[in-house]
């Protein structure tokens, strides 16, 4: 593989989406079991979901963010994606599922997250498509094996 073409590049967006997609398919599926009343589903939902996003933002801030962020123009743009995920963890790790606000807090969480991926895939990873180099993106790459020892990432 090349470090120019754009393939690995592709490699590594395509698995920070698949992850993305999991993550929010939690969300709905907590937000469900809390809509039926079965709150032990949710918890669990809710413990997955603060799993896969733990190991998604390790590879994410440590990989994507990281290169990115030296630029000016993007850091600004990357700060508040950090301050959501570290919010999003404190209500996943503290949230009452049985209290009507937790509920509450949950169900709006869902929706935030969902806006919160669409400010990555429809602007920072668009932007670092055209933004980063080869030795920036085998950092990125470095990052998210980083975070996912013994992990392989999406191939064709
Ligand atoms: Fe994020
Ligand atoms: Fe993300």
């Amino acid at each position: 593989m090349c470090h120019y073409c754009g393939c690995r590049h592709v490699s590594l967006i395509r698995d920070y989406i698949a992850e993305h997609e999991r993550v929010t398919d939690l969300g709905g599926d907590a937000v469900r079991a809390i809509a039926a009343g079965d709150l032990e589903k949710a918890r669990r939902c809710i413990d997955a979901m603060a799993v896969g996003l733990a190991t998604h933002w390790r590879g994410e801030e440590n990989g994507i963010f990281r290169v990115m962020q030296r630029e000016e123009e993007f850091a600004g743009y990357i700060a508040p994606l950090v301050e959501e995920h570290r919010e999003l963890a404190e209500l996943l790790a503290t949230v009452d599922v049985a209290d009507p606000a937790g509920q509450q807090q949950i169900r709006q969480a869902v929706v935030e997250l969902h806006e919160h991926i669409s400010k990555e895939e429809d602007g920072l990873f668009p932007a670092a498509l055209t933004a980063l180099s080869g030795r920036d993106w085998d950092e990125a790459m470095a990052a998210w094996h980083e975070a996912h020892p013994g992990a392989e990432m999406i191939s064709d």
